[in-house]
């Protein structure tokens, strides 16, 4: 078993993000000594990952009890899931110094993580990222939370896992449409802070789970957000800081909320966000039209759709921006690229040249 560590550095909340073959034992073994130490924990996972991992799902469940969400994908990061997985905690008898494992993806990850920090004002958990989504962004840094109607993520709390182990083996039983929506945000990762990276990700498409260079293009990812997040935990910079990696994320939690939840997967909406976010860079002569084209040319060489795949209307993803988190003080609030390899917020863009990368991107009035 070769395995890499990133330290995620937030002083007495910093944890170990363990990438490599095999991690899962790992995992496993950090459950035993809890247990043996007399201190209850309880698994959370998805249907699609009890189905495809029945051998690992059943060796949690030899230690644990584990809770299957009853529905799969966005619409399990719902008031109803979470609400069960309150329950679930209660009734397994999981005490402040019990722990939770988080088996899944980014779904998983949110839901249980926010379960384990409104749990008992605040329980351990442990994030196990089956999806390369997961792996390379939502198990690291603490966001966790749900959905509501009105938009993404509306709900959520700051709660630091106390260590990931992300185990590649487990992504040989990921499907393809969800290891390409995964790339999206291994994409944005070089955009924003890594034209080398970026470059690796132009010169071999597609990756797939078991070629060569994914583990270290994980682990770049991870150093990448550690570093974000270590300087800006909370979001609360001016400028810059953690809310550079919501690159394209203003457009696609647009399309995500506008589409139905479940039409796009959230990488997908990531990926034509990134294109918008591209071309909107270019418009307002941050990067150049040849890096927008780029862009969009790298996320269809990675499987990924590059605008929307049916027209969406403008009023409502217009609406759905507003209500975006990023927003300061009434203002929208992009991320922009400033070249690849450098991103940068930006609160004074007009409305009618974000409307221009939507209509781009196939929005219609
Ligand atoms: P997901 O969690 O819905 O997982 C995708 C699908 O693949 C699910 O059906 C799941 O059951 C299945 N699956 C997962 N692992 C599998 C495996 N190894 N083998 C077979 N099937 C498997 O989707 P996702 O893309 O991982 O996560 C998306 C979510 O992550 C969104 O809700 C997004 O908002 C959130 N997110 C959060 C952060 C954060 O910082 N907290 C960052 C980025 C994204
Ligand atoms: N994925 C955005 C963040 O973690 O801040």
């Amino acid at each position: 078993m070769s395995a890499e560590t990133v330290q995620v550095e937030l002083g007495d909340r910093s944890y170990p993000v363990r990438i490599g073959a095999g991690l899962r034992h790992e995992a496993l073994a950090v459950a035993d000594r809890r247990l043996a130490a007399g201190q209850r924990c309880a698994a959370f996972t998805s249907p699609g990952v009890a189905a495809a991992q029945p051998a690992f799902v059943a060796e949690l469940a030899r230690r644990m009890p584990v809770l299957v969400t009853a529905a799969d994908g966005e619409t399990a990061k719902s008031a109803g899931e979470l609400a069960r997985a309150w329950d679930f905690l209660a009734a397994q008898g999981i005490a402040r110094d019990g722990a939770v494992f988080a088996l899944g993806g980014g779904v998983i990850g949110d839901l249980a993580g926010f379960a384990a920090a409104s749990y008992q004002r605040g329980v351990d958990f442990y994030q196990l990222p089956t999806t390369l989504l997961a792996m390379v962004d939502s198990s690291v840094g603490g966001k966790t939370g749900i959905n509501l109607a009105a938009g993404k993520n509306l709900v959520g709390a700051f709660h630091q896992p106390t260590a990931v182990f992300a185990d590649t083996d487990l992504l040989a039983t990921l499907p393809p449409r969800e290891f390409a929506a995964g790339m999206a945000e291994v994409i944005k990762h070089g955009l924003l802070a890594d034209a080398e990276l970026f470059r690796q990700l132009q010169a071999n498409a597609p990756l797939a789970w078991d070629h060569a260079l994914l583990p270290a293009v994980i682990r770049r990812c991870v150093e990448i957000k550690a570093a974000v997040v270590a300087g800006d935990e909370r979001e609360t910079s001016a400028t810059g800081g953690r809310a550079l990696l919501n690159l394209g994320h203003t457009f696609g939690h647009a399309i995500e909320a506008t589409a139905g939840y479940g039409t796009y997967l959230h990488g997908e909406a990531v990926a034509i966000g990134l294109v918008m976010a591209a071309r909107l860079s270019a418009d307002l002569g941050r990067c150049t039209a040849a890096e927008a084209t780029a862009v969009a040319a790298t996320v269809r060489a990675h499987g990924l759709p590059d605008r929307l795949r049916a027209p969406l209307p403008l009023a409502p993803m217009l609406a759905a921006m507003r209500r975006d988190k990023k927003v300061r003080a009434g203002k929208l609030r992009f991320v922009l690229l400033q070249g690849v390899g450098t991103a940068v917020t930006a609160d004074d863009v007009p409305e009618d040249r974000a409307i221009a990368a939507f209509v781009a991107g196939g929005a219609v009035a």
